[in-house]
């Protein structure tokens, strides 16, 4: 018998860094689905601006400034997100930031800025979130990994190190919350046209993988007979520039 599609229309996403970006492009293809999407980031002006900007019914986006790094206003967005909403279905884990130095040059403030976002943040949400998506009898966390939590390179040793742990954050979770009806997939883009550490989200756009594609794969998780769970993706680019 074929799989029916699970239906999104009128669940609660909490998407992290949804401001702009792939956390745009996410909350953009769930808001097309029905979902009632809360975007959140550290920056109030770009908070607001995408909530103009993402194509939504009226009342369908909230905007909450949180840095999620911080535990108490972590926790805090997600009780005024139930408490508005009525609950939570989905977490998309994917704040995150890059500094790309050697570990010579690296500053231990640069170290804990990238390890605090790219794990701790994701560890802050998960563990607020997690009471929420068990009192709905299930949900869904979705974490924004990279390919470089597995291939190294000179000059990521904060980055390639915390994209690495949350892979395994994700996996143990996993194993941890899936008989609660919780599933949890990372995935692992390869360059995607953005505007991430100070990049220029044009440069590369013709071959780059869109933000777009990344809220398709989403919305393609969240549909998945619930009896399937792909747990770790890689999406690349079908064809960067020869080398
Ligand atoms: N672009 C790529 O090629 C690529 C490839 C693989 C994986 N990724 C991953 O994809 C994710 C999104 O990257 P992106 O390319 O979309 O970058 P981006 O355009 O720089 O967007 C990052 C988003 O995260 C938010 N953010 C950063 N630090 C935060 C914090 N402490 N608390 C809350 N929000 C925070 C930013 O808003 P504020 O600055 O206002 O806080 C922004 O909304 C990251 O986890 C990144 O590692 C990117």
């Amino acid at each position: 018998m074929a799989a029916m599609k699970k239906e999104l229309r009128g669940q609660v996403a909490f998407v992290t860094g949804g401001s702009k970006g792939i956390g745009f492009g996410i909350a953009q293809a769930l808001i097309a689905r029905g979902v009632h999407v809360v975007i959140t980031g550290r920056g109030a002006a770009d908070l607001e601006s995408a909530k103009q900007r993402l194509q939504a019914a009226p009342g369908q986006v909230d905007a909450v400034v949180v840095d999620v790094r911080d535990y108490a206003a972590v926790a805090a967005a997600i009780a005024q997100t139930v408490g508005r909403l009525g609950g939570l279905d989905i977490v998309v884990n994917n704040a995150g930031i890059g500094t790309f130095v050697t570990v010579a040059d690296m500053t231990p403030e640069q170290w804990a800025g990238v390890i605090d976002t790219n794990v701790t943040g994701v560890f802050n949400v998960c563990h607020a979130a997690l009471p929420e998506l068990k009192k709905r009898g299930g949900g869904y966390i979705i974490n924004i990994s990279s390919l470089a939590g597995k291939n190294a390179f000179v000059g990521a040793g904060a980055y390639c190190a915390s994209k690495a742990a949350l892979n395994q954050f994700a996996e143990v979770l996993n194993q941890e919350v899936r008989h609660d009806n919780i599933k949890v997939t990372t995935i692992a883009p390869g360059s995607v046209a953005t505007a991430f550490a100070g990049g220029d989200a044009a440069k590369g756009s013709e071959w780059k993988i869109a933000s777009a594609d990344i809220g398709d794969m989403v919305v393609d998780l969240l549909e998945l007979d619930t009896r399937s769970l792909p747990s770790y993706i890689e999406l690349r680019p079908s064809k960067p520039p020869k080398k």
